[in-house]
């Protein structure tokens, strides 16, 4: 009887964590086409902490992502170059539906779990942000990709590396009209507990993005 229970007390937990993870989401391909001149949208680049609470389409996030760090050649290098083009860097994708890793290759959001985890890129400093962002970037290296023991050296790369691709996202919010923010103040425990990321993942910078506040 107890070997029962124990059994479908697994199979709850079993079903539960199933139904805790969403869909993956296919992107359409991205909008390469539109925004601003690379001078206006130097021009206009700034920080927003401030956001409207209409949501991205998920056009936006495709162009987004792939602006970020998306593929764009047939090689498979990437739209952020790389330190001995690692490509150590993921993103990971906060809603308010759940958390997502973008998959460059496929140009997918691969579903990690459901709920809103916005919150923990909104701790500390970074509770100046007075509004919620539709969309939460959270810039993660992969100290791995860099050999196996981690050094300060990996460490530097996987920040110059991330560090680029919040770039890439601070300038197409600015030559597309969007509101961003690079940020390191996250919770990181927290994130690499409900992101699964293991302990060579870092969480280096996110990006709240979203539509200005009017
Ligand atoms: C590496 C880095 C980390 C940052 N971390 C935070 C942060 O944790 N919270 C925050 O509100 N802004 C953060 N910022 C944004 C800066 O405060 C902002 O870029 C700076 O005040 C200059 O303003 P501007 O971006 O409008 O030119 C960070 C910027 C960089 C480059």
């Amino acid at each position: 009887m107890s070997k029962l229970l124990s059994l479908l007390t697994l199979a709850v937990i079993a079903s539960a964590a199933f139904a805790q993870k969403p869909k993956d989401i296919s992107l359409s391909a991205p909008n390469k086409t539109g925004g601003k001149s690379i001078m206006q949208t130097l021009s206009d680049r700034h920080s927003d902490r401030e956001f409207d609470s209409k949501e991205l389409t998920l056009q936006d996030i495709s162009d987004l992502l792939w602006a970020a760090n998306g593929v764009n050649r047939p090689d498979g290098k990437r739209t952020a170059p790389s330190a001995m083009n690692k490509q150590d860097v993921d993103i990971y994708v906060l809603t308010k539906d759940g958390a997502y890793r973008y998959d460059a290759s496929a140009h997918v959001l691969k579903g990690i779990t459901t709920g809103d985890h916005r919150a923990l890129i909104s701790s500390s400093r970074s509770s100046q942000t007075s509004s919620t962002p539709p969309v939460g970037l959270v810039l993660v290296s992969d100290l791995s990709k860099f050999g196996p023991n981690a050094s300060d050296k990996a460490f530097q790369m996987g920040a110059l590396d991330a560090g680029i691709v919040s770039q890439n996202i601070n300038l197409f919010c600015s030559g597309k009209g969007f509101a961003t923010v690079p940020r390191m103040s996250m919770d990181v425990d927290g994130l690499k507990k409900t992101l699964g990321l293991s302990d060579s993942q870092v969480p280096m910078l996110n990006n709240p993005v979203g539509y200005p506040k009017k």
